[in-house]
């Protein structure tokens, strides 16, 4: 038998409805702070990853799905989106139109990543993108509509993470700083620290090896080498943050897994979903767009995993939603007025009731069983002597109460069942 790769994750339809409720929740969040949603392709040219994300990140070198197309592309399914919103935003001179762009998406993306609890191959991710300005209330902006999307869930155990990166100028002068002070340490270091020292050394901060964190402990910190532009909107976001009820933790280890950040990175963590905490991550990313070959153009954004909240949501026993119910579930007494019930499934399936019927030839009996089971809140009996004199019987599944009514007007059953 073949199976689902590795990774990925059928959504059953007994799980639909936690999806439809996050992504409607989402949808109207994003309305509400006016961002509207961009759709990109599932696939990009390789290079607009390798130059968006950056080639020594664990997402450019280890975790991409990229492959040769037939035309000797080499293409790339979306490891994330904001490298093809940028694109997009490039591509068709969203700049020039609007002076503030801001934009939001529900996707798949791809990471072959080690699967476990919270960490998929194909996951998806929400998230927003608001291109044009360099405010700091932007940035607290990303970071409330995530936090209060969560809080909305009933999500409890919150730690909203914020950092500063500062400039690449400033950034450059720390890295140098941060190289001395681990070089002669470089023995004791983990291999992969070590590795990342040549490569990408901010990653070591977030490191989760203990050996890695004792020689970390009297490591430069990054906030001495702000520059003072950064260190402002820093402290704007914390009072913003602070005046908007939202608590954070400035953690000065918080570098991210993309090498486009900069200046106010963060993060949200549950503590109630194991190893992969992370609900969401994000920060602005002055640079990026002229990286990519368009007008300097500031940008800020998120993105948050979906399969994550939900078991967060699952963990911290909330979003307990109502189960589905049908309106109708018609009951055919005599087997040959299945045109009839056809007919009148039809008419109350157009006057907005969610109406269904059996297609199996099944008894009466079996019948209302599976009107119990579809969780139906009326039966709708057609047939029998009252069928022959004009009529039909409605029954109010929770009361148990029941009513004949005229088969000629059905608009009737419409008023008692909405
Ligand atoms: P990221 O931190 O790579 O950031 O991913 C954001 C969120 O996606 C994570 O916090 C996590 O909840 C979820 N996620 C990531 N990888 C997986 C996985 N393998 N399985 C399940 N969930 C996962 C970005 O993607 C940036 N584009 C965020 C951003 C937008 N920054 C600025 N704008």
């Amino acid at each position: 038998m073949i199976k689902a790769i590795t990774g990925t994750k059928d959504i059953l339809p007994s799980e639909i409805s936690k999806w439809h409720f996050l992504e409607d929740l989402v949808k109207k969040f994003f309305n509400r702070y006016n961002y509207l949603e961009i759709r990109t392709p599932i696939f990009e040219q390789t290079a607009l990853f390798a130059r968006g994300i950056g080639e020594e990140t664990d997402i450019v070198s280890k975790e991409m799905y990229s492959m040769i197309d037939r035309g000797g592309t080499s293409i790339t399914l979306k490891p994330e989106m904001t490298a093809g919103v940028v694109r997009a935003f490039i591509e068709h001179s969203l700049g020039e139109k609007n002076s503030l762009n801001k934009l939001y998406y529900i996707s798949p993306m791809f990471r072959q990543e080690r699967p476990q609890a919270g960490r998929l191959r194909q996951f998806h991710q929400f998230g927003a993108e608001a291109l044009g300005s360099t405010s700091p209330f932007l940035d607290v902006e990303m970071i409330e509509m995530a936090f209060l999307i969560f809080k909305q869930l009933g999500l409890k155990d919150l730690i909203v993470k914020i950092n500063s990166l500062g400039t690449p100028e400033s950034r450059e002068v720390y890295k140098n700083e941060l190289r001395k002070f681990l070089l002669d340490k470089k023995n004791r270091l983990t291999d992969e620290s070590r590795v990342r020292l040549e490569k990408n050394i901010l990653r070591i901060l977030d490191s989760k090896a203990e050996q890695d964190q004792e020689i970390l402990l009297n490591a430069p910190s990054l906030f001495d080498y702000l520059d003072q532009s950064s260190l402002d909107d820093f402290e704007a976001v914390k009072n913003c943050l602070t005046s908007l009820n939202i608590p954070y933790q400035v953690e000065p280890k918080l570098v991210r897994g993309l090498d486009y950040y900069t200046k106010t990175t963060f993060e949200i963590i549950s503590q109630k979903v194991g190893a992969q905490s992370s609900l969401c991550g994000g920060g602005r990313y002055d640079l990026l767009v002229e990286e990519l070959g368009g007008k300097p153009t500031p940008g800020v954004g998120f993105a948050a995993g979906m399969e994550r909240i939900l078991l967060a949501c699952e963990n911290e026993n909330v979003l307990n939603l109502q189960e589905r119910q049908v309106d109708i579930f018609i009951v055919r007494l005599d087997k040959e007025l299945n045109y009839k019930v056809a007919e009148v499934a039809s008419f109350l399936r157009n006057n907005d009731l969610v109406v269904d019927y059996d297609y199996l030839d099944r008894s009466v009996k079996a019948q209302m069983r599976e009107a119990n089971r579809l969780n139906s809140k009326f039966v709708l009996f057609l047939g029998g002597n009252e069928f022959k004199r004009g009529e039909v019987v409605l029954k109010n599944l929770a009361d148990g109460t029941q009513a004949n009514l005229e088969l000629n007007k059905l608009s009737e059953i419409i008023s008692r069942v909405k």
